[in-house]
């Protein structure tokens, strides 16, 4: 397997792997029913492109040169959650809604660039790797190596929003920490009902960082 960095003539390969990957499988987006195996969403795709144009993320791939896994990571400057907040608003998508409202809020519960004393965050948004190359360690070498990256760009805080039970064990295997968290059964509407019907042995979102000496 070769890592690489995601450079633009891949951008649409990646999303080609993210709709048969991540869209449908991670955790919120199946609670959500976002999209099946295979077919798009306008939003999860406007919010990969954006993420991939920061010049941050990485693919791990074949002997063929064909997309195994990814990592898209961002940029996360002060007001960035606000402003996604309001552009939230517009969206006619419930369903994206639904997810983004849950990990929007839970962002605004802290200040990460006061309790950190940052002026950007280096946020890892979507672990992704095809179900044909999953359980071979390659998401936790795609994340080993964002440190790298990170590192490289001048970053000293690392940030995920991780939604399952893996990433979490991924993102803390490489030294990432707890710092808030979100039980999925707690996130309900206005009659007491979970949003969200996320599927065992997924049971709460994470907010992990990692501070880069
Ligand atoms: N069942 C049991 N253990 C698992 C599983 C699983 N399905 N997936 C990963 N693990 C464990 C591995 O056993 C391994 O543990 P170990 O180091 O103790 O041996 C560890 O997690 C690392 O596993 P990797 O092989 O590096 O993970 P993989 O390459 O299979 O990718 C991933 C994991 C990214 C979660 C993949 O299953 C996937 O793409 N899922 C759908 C999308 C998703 O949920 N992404 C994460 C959302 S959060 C975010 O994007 C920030």
């Amino acid at each position: 397997m070769e890592y690489k960095l995601i450079t633009e003539e891949r951008f649409d390969d990646v999303v080609r792997h993210l709709r048969d990957s991540f869209f449908a499988d991670e955790p919120l987006n199946k609670a959500a029913g976002l999209c099946c195996k295979g077919l798009g969403n306008r939003e999860l795709e406007q919010h990969s492109y954006e993420t991939l144009e920061d010049h941050l993320s990485l693919m791990a791939v074949d002997e063929n040169d064909e997309i195994a896994g990814v990592i898209l990571n961002g940029v996360l400057l002060p007001g960035d959650i606000k402003s996604a907040q309001k552009k939230l608003e517009l969206s006619d998508d419930e369903n994206f809604k639904k997810i983004f409202q849950l990990l929007y809020s839970h962002n605004q519960k802290v200040n990460i660039f006061e309790r950190f004393n940052v002026d950007k965050a280096f946020d890892v948004r979507i672990l992704s790797v095809d179900g044909r190359f999953r359980g071979q360690g390659i998401a936790k070498e795609l994340v080993r190596r964002s440190e790298q990256v990170a590192r490289d760009f001048e970053f000293k805080l690392m940030k995920a929003d991780a939604t399952g039970i893996f990433s979490q064990k991924i993102l803390k295997s490489n030294g990432f920490e707890l710092l808030i968290e979100q039980y999925y059964n707690k996130y309900t509407d206005e009659f007491g009902y979970p949003v969200l019907n996320v599927e065992s042995p997924h049971i709460k979102l994470q907010l992990l960082y990692k501070y880069l000496d």
